[in-house]
């Protein structure tokens, strides 16, 4: 059984991030969804908050684990016995920064590979930077997000 992995921030999930999600669950036998801590990019969202929303808004595909992590991405790959680590491409603008990460990560473990899937046109300009500034704002981020992470930001932000 093949299994991919899926890390990102996630602060919050977006219905960008759950299109991967899905797509991957129907490609790949078991699908990871690893949450980074990154207390260096300060997220908005705690880490628990993170994992709870995306347990909940992914908790229909019975194939997807959801799991936080600190440390390198490679040491979760071996941790988990996975090679595949799974990312999404909104825009020719994600590649640069995508190309890096997948040499700088296939030079730390070689047997790893990147596979990359091409994000729907209606959530290809979708970020959660800009979902977050929205929410922050008092904006309708309903269109962008499930409603239990429309919910956590709105409590959040006290809008
Ligand atoms: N739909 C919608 N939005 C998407 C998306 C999609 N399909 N794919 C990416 N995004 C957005 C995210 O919302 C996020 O937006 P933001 O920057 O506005 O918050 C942005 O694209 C990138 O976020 P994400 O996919 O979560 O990746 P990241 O760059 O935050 O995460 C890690 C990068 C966590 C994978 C990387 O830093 C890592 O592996 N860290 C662990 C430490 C390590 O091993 N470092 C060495 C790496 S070589």
């Amino acid at each position: 059984m093949q299994t991919a992995i899926y890390p990102g921030t996630f602060d919050p999930i977006t219905n960008g991030h759950y299109e991967m999600i899905g797509r991957a669950s129907r490609l790949f036998g078991r699908v990871v969804v690893a949450i980074a801590g990154r207390p260096e990019k300060s997220p908005n969202l705690s880490l628990d908050t993170r994992l709870d929303l995306v347990r909940e808004v992914t908790a229909k595909f019975d194939n997807v684990e959801v799991i936080g992590f600190s440390g390198l991405l490679t040491e979760l790959m071996k941790n988990q016995q996975a090679h595949i680590i799974l990312r999404g491409l909104r825009a020719v603008s994600d590649f640069e920064y995508e190309l890096q990460l997948a040499n700088m990560n296939r030079a730390q473990m070689p047997e790893l590979e990147t596979v990359f899937l091409t994000s729907e046109v209606e959530n290809s300009y979708i970020s959660s930077t800009l979902v977050r500034e929205i929410a922050k704002l008092g904006g309708d981020v309903s269109k962008h997000v499930h409603p239990v992470v429309a919910q956590a930001l709105s409590s959040h932000y006290n809008t």
